[in-house]
């Protein structure tokens, strides 16, 4: 047998050599070393040398022929490779396959390719849709991949919306790093549903809020728990609208306890965060991280009594010391980096958060109690939201603002807040708590009615 330096030297001197070579391989290790070994082919090497080995009973016999193939352009090999993309058992050979037949470029091969959309292999599916993109602007080939827009795999979706969905962010009103000034460190006295209508497309950087607790607390009495759900869903569906480009969204919750009626009865846990998950997964929120705010045991409410006296199994109560921060992105196929590179060098270097920074997903962090409001975010929660997920002078958002904590961390952290809570009376503590602050651009906080708000919107 030759020696890999022979057979290099015999590809620039003699290849009917090799292809003699070939076709008298014995043994499928002699077969494997001349495959494997032949490295880069002359441009008139004649592929159709390989086509015998595409049916050889060694897959790795058949995996190499492929390989060859593809560095030819034969299109009488096209029927073969097809063939083998729907014939074998092993999905990397037919992945290969297809990546042979668009390896060679040719407009001939396109009506096989298109054929080869039906496969089922999301892995062989890619290297279809990878040959046919070299055809990208002829409109067969353009409307048989966009029929792939709703396939179920969702990296073959998101690789067609890519291609072919019209920029996303070309129907924003404003460049990504700006935000409506009507809206910057505004407070709007209202029902969330009746004001987020007039919320322009794609105007807010960040969301984070703790929404109402289902029945868990006076203030919020809905009829039935999946209506409590279906009245969140519309709520973040319109936030979703109004999220810039890739932006993101952070939801506080934790599981909730409605107390029992009686000794009679039992009380009901409600998990809210992985309930409200699926329906914003499906309004098109993707799921990034879950964050733990951990509080000290003694600042929560105990429920080991009992189990304390009794200590009979089934009747264990842990303390709940932890609340979810689900990190969720706004849907879409931009990096990142695109949205980092919306904001200048100065902005940038402005926002960088610098020193000491959580590095796990536990916080640890007291809660605050509030003498107007039940139910506040501690300063140090909302610090941290804002400096991880914002840049200097965006526009961050409270759908559910209470006692305004976001707004305050905002104003510290140079961002501006926007901000809308129903109840008059945490409306009016939210006015104690700014008094009468000015803010780094000297822009003082407004608070409006929906009707003021409306009006200003549309001026
Ligand atoms: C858990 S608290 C938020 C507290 C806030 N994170 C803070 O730091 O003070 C939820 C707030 O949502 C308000 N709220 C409930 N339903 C609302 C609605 N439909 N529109 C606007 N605000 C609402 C409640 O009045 C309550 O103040």
């Amino acid at each position: 047998m030759l020696t890999k330096e022979q057979l290099q030297a015999l590809k620039q001197t003699d290849t009917s050599q090799i292809y003699r070579l070939l076709a008298e391989a014995a043994t499928t290790r002699d077969i494997l070393f001349l495959l494997e070994n032949l490295g880069h082919l002359p441009k008139a090497f004649n592929g159709y040398v390989f086509a015998p080995f595409l049916s050889h009973e060694a897959s790795q016999v058949r995996y190499w022929a492929v390989k060859n193939i593809g560095k030819t352009t034969n299109r009488l090999l096209i029927p073969h490779l097809s063939q083998l993309a729907r014939t074998d058992p092993d999905s990397t050979i037919r992945r290969e396959a297809i990546s042979a037949i668009g390896r060679m470029r040719l407009p001939e091969a396109i009506p096989t390719l298109i054929e080869h959309l039906d496969e089922h292999d999301p892995k062989v599916l890619l290297q279809v849709i990878r040959g046919l993109l070299v055809f990208r602007t002829q409109p067969n080939v353009q409307s048989a991949l966009k029929s792939l827009a709703n396939h179920p795999n969702e990296m073959i979706q998101s690789i067609i919306r890519r291609e072919f969905s019209a920029a996303e962010s070309a129907n924003a009103p404003l460049d990504h790093a700006q935000s409506p000034a009507f809206m910057q460190n505004v407070v709007v006295n209202g029902d969330v549903q009746a004001v987020l209508p007039f919320v322009p497309d794609e105007s807010i950087h960040l969301t984070f809020t703790s929404p109402p607790y289902y029945n868990a607390r006076d203030y919020s009495i809905y009829e039935s728990y999946s209506a409590y759900l279906d009245f969140l869903t519309r709520v973040f569906d319109q936030v979703h609208r109004v999220t810039k480009t890739g932006r993101f969204l952070i939801v506080n919750t934790s599981p909730i306890i409605i107390p029992r009626m009686s000794r009679a009865h039992a009380s009901k846990r409600y998990p809210i965060p992985f309930d409200l998950h699926t329906r914003l997964v499906q309004i098109g929120w993707e799921f990034i991280d879950d964050i733990v705010w951990a509080k000290p045991e003694s600042s929560v409410k105990n429920r080991n009594a009992g189990f304390l006296q009794h200590r009979k199994p089934l009747g264990y109560k842990p303390n709940a010391v932890t609340e979810y921060l689900m990190v969720y992105r706004k849907q879409t196929d931009k990096l990142l980096d695109w949205n980092m590179r919306q904001y200048s060098a100065e902005v940038i270097e402005a926002s960088r958060v610098l020193g000491a920074y959580e590095s796990s997903n536990i916080w640890r962090i007291d809660p605050t109690f509030d003498r107007v409001h039940s139910a506040v975010f501690p300063l140090e929660l909302c610090n941290r939201v804002i400096r991880y997920y914002s840049y200097v002078g965006d526009l961050v958002f409270d759908p559910f603002g209470g006692s305004g904590t976001l707004g305050r961390a905002a104003r510290d952290l140079d961002r501006h807040f926007f901000m809308v809570e129903k109840e008059p009376t945490y409306i009016e503590r939210m006015r104690e708590v700014f008094g009468t602050a000015r803010f780094f651009d000297a822009q003082p906080v407004r608070f409006l009615s929906l009707e003021e708000f409306r009006d200003r919107g549309i001026s």
